[in-house]
This record gives C-alpha cells, structure tokens and sequence, in this order.
C-alpha cells in the first residue's frame, strides 16, 4: 500500500515513452519467484519486458551468492552493461542474496559507481520507491534489511509460464549448514499463512495452471515459526508440511504438485503418507544428500547419517514404489577425505538418484566452514567431482534404457527448441520427451506418450 504513490508517479513520469526492462535472474528458484514479482511490479509502473539488454532502459540483476562462481558471473555482467550506462544512460539495478552480503555491498558501492540500485531479499517490495528517487530526485537508491519483518503479501507478479506456477511458502533458512551462507543472507524460517498460499493456488488455478511448485529452503518445517511473521493473524488449522500439501491436493484443477527443497531430517512419516495418498503430488523427490560420510554430515550440521539417509530411502520406496530420487551433493568439503568420500560414491550407487546436482565446495566467507584450516586442494576436488560424474552418467544410462517402452503422461510445453516442427514435455522425473504432433494434441494439456528411444539427454516418445 505505502507504495501504491510511488507506482503511480513513476507510471506517470514514465507514460508513453515506451520503457523496457531486463531481468537476469542468478541462483534458485526463490530467487526465480523473487523476480516474478519485481517483473509483476515493473509492468504495473509501465514497464514492458525484453529480452534484449542493449534495448532496455533498466536492467535488474538479481543475485545469488550460493557458490564462488555465481558471484564471477555478476561482475562480468555489471561490467558489461558500463558501456550501456555511458552510452544511453541505462538504470542498472543491483538486488537479492548478494546485496544482503556487506563486503559484497561494499564493493558495489565503492568500485561500480555507476550501479543506481542496490536492493537485498527483504525489500523487493520498495523497487517503486527506488526507482521514484532516480527518475524523479535523480538520486541512487539504497533499500536494505537485515532484521525479518512481516511477510509481505499481495505484490503483483508476472509469471513466466503459463501452465506451472511456483509458490513460495516459506522465506529464509534455520539451519546453518556450516558451508551454506544461506541463512544469513535469507534471515529466519518465516512460514506464509495458509490461506494466503490456499487463496494465491485456486487464483493459479483458475488461470488456467496445472502445476505448482511449493518453493522453501526447508518446506518441511513449514508451520515451525507458528506463523509468527504472517500480517494474518487468524487462526491456523493447517500448521504443517503435510496438512499443507494434502489442502492443495483439493484444489480443482491443479493436476501436479511438487516441492522443493526439502531437508531429509524432517521428513517425518506425516509427509511420506500425504505423499502416498495423494497421486498428485509428483512421485520425483528431491532429497539433498550433501555427503554420505556420518562425520563429515556432523561437521556440515545436517543432523542425519548416512544410516538415516539410507533408512529414510529405504522406507520411501516402501511405501511409495513408483518414486524417483533427485539430491544435491557437495565434494571437498573441508577434512573430506578419500576414504570419507567412498561413502558418498556408496550412498549414490545404492539410492541410484535419477538426477543429482553436483557442486564443488566453495568456501563462503562468514560461514564456519569456510574458517576451517583443511580446505581441499582444487586438483583433489575436481577428481572428486569427475568420479562421481562418471557413475552418475552410467546411472543415467541404465535408467533412461528403462524408459522403453513407458507411457508416460506429460504436460505438452510447447515446440522443441532443437526442431520447431516437434513438441516437448517432460516426464514426471523431469526427463525431457520430444514427439510428433499429431493435431489433436494442445500446448498446456497432458497427453499419454509411449517412449521409443533413448537419445542421453531426452527420450522420444509417441502420442498414443
Ligand atoms: N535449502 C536447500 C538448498 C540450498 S542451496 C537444501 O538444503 O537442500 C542449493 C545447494 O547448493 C545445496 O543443496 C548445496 O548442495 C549447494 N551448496 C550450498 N552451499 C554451498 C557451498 N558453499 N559450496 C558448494 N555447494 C554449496
Ligand atoms: Fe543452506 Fe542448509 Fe539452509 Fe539448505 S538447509 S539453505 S543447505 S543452511
Ligand atoms: Fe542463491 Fe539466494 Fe537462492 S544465495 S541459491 S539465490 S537463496
């Protein structure tokens, strides 16, 4: 609402001149959903998107700072669009995970002067104020929290597929993973209202979405916070993880639900049940492993072993037999030696995750990890990822052979990138099918696909 000025001073200033805005999006997909919303903000000022850099008149980068690597990336964009600031005076917009970091702050501020926004995962909302102070008192603009306020519900949001949808339901992470810097660029768990996430889902649904992605650091401690931070403050019925997946299981037109991501020590047997219960709710998991060593998950503060790891799976394909598995996995963390590392390589070959998002470990300054004296050598690392690499690929292998023959039931997403005279889906364990229409098939529906061939990186089915 304290906004509501704001947006429509800069729609006025802005009217009729045609302004276009460009949004590169780093990291995961809260910071994907985060980026909806500031889209969401930008067209109710007046801004059109485009995909086009040198085209736009703003460009907001939205950062990640999870790993070394993502935060290279950035400064090699902000010094590429300088030229794009001298040349047509372009407003350059700085916001997300990174700017909550104060050395990163720091630097911005002091070596790339000619950045006009900075803004942190807090304040997203304050966008229309910031961009008022350029346009209008051509000042730069500097919006960041480091305490946890109330959610904010209600901003506006462009959503970039028109069929899923994803919805954040909880903000921030409890955990502090000793290598994650996660925790204190994101603040506490702060869990949505129920019915905000209920009204927000039907809304989806009846536009026409079939799929919804439930996005949390840790959606299984949704409800841990007792609603604290919610500007709601009526009573609360569904106050967990489970209660919250099987009221949105209810929801008229909502085929699929997934989630992510999910922390496997509190993966109680509440869930494992909705799960079961409930066919909609996608049968591919995603599980973050991280390592397979018991000593090496106690320094990384996962709070499981690699017995409960593998107890929990156990107990997963039970009661659930048609699950896929997918994990994140971090080598060379600090200490982790050869022999340490074997568990990890040993919990992958037993589990045989259908995808697994490989990560070197990159040390986070303010993070306990990253304190430690007995960092890993690069070289030891990089061996490391390429043995599990090669497992992981013949894994891949054997189970895409077993998609043979397989009806799948997939959303039709649109034509193939590589042949536009093909269509594309994805199965539910997200491997992508091409195929051939054949006319009765329509984009955002699902259809029944037999699988005929394995092609490593998609399969190609047959409508049926
Ligand atoms: N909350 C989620 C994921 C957060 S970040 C979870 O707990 O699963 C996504 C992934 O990045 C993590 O699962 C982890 O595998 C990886 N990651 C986080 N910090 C890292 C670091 N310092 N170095 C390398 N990988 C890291
Ligand atoms: Fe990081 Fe751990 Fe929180 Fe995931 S659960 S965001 S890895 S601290
Ligand atoms: Fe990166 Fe922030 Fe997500 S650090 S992984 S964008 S929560």
């Amino acid at each position: 609402m304290e906004q509501i000025d704001y947006i429509n001073t800069v729609k006025d200033k802005i009217k009729n001149k045609n302004q276009k805005y460009y949004i590169l999006t780093f990291g995961c997909q809260l910071n994907e959903n985060d980026s909806e919303k500031i889209a969401g903000m930008l067209e109710e000022m007046g801004y059109t998107k485009t995909d086009n850099i040198s085209d736009s008149d703003l460009i907001i980068f939205n950062t990640c700072c999870v790993r070394e690597n993502a935060e290279e990336r950035l400064f090699g964009k902000i010094g590429e669009v300088k030229r794009l600031k001298e040349e047509k005076n372009t407003i350059i917009a700085i916001g997300g995970c990174m700017m909550q970091e104060k050395s990163m702050l720091e630097k911005i501020q002091k070596s790339y002067k000619y950045v006009d926004i900075v803004f942190g995962t807090h304040t997203i909302q304050t966008l229309p104020e910031d961009l008022y102070k350029v346009l209008i008192k051509r000042q730069k603009a500097k919006e960041i929290l480091y305490i946890d306020g109330e959610i904010i519900e209600g901003l506006p949001i462009k959503r970039n597929d028109k069929y899923r949808a994803s919805v954040t339901i909880m903000y921030g992470c409890n955990n502090f993973c000793t290598y994650c810097i996660v925790p204190y660029v994101r603040g506490r768990e702060r869990s949505r209202h129920p019915n905000d996430i209920l009204d927000e889902i039907k809304s989806l649904a009846q536009n026409g979405y079939k799929e919804i992605t439930l996005l949390g650091q840790n959606v299984n401690s949704y409800g841990n916070d007792k609603f604290k931070y919610c500007k709601s403050k009526e009573a609360v019925e569904i106050d967990t993880f489970a209660k919250l997946l099987r009221e949105i299981c209810k929801i008229e037109g909502i085929e699929k639900v997934k989630f992510m991501s999910p922390h496997p020590k509190d993966f109680t047997d509440d869930v494992i049940e909705a799960i079961k219960d409930n066919p909609k709710i996608s049968r591919m998991i995603h599980m973050p492993l991280q390592s397979g060593n018991s000593k090496v998950l106690k320094e990384m503060n996962r709070k499981y072993t690699k017995e409960d790891f593998l107890n929990l799976i156990d107990k997963m394909k039970t009661e659930i037999p048609d699950i896929h598995l997918s994990t994140d996995i971090i080598v060379g963390f600090p200490g982790e030696t050869d022999i340490e590392f074997e568990d990890t390589l040993d919990v992958v070959r037993k589990v045989e995750f259908e995808q697994i998002f490989m990560f070197i470990y990159s040390p986070r300054e303010g993070t306990v990890a990253a304190s430690r004296d007995d960092q890993i050598p690069d070289d030891i690392k990089h061996k490391r990822f390429n043995r599990l690499k090669e497992i992981y690929d013949k894994q891949v292998e054997i189970q895409n052979e077993k998609y043979i023959g397989t009806i799948q039931n997939v959303l039709i997403e649109g034509p193939s990138k590589n042949d536009p005279n093909k269509l594309t889906g994805r199965t539910d364990s997200n491997k992508v099918i091409v195929f051939t229409p054949n006319g009765t098939e329509k984009i955002g529906e699902y259809v029944n696909l037999k699988i005929t061939e394995n092609h490593r990186w998609f399969l190609i089915g047959e409508i049926l």
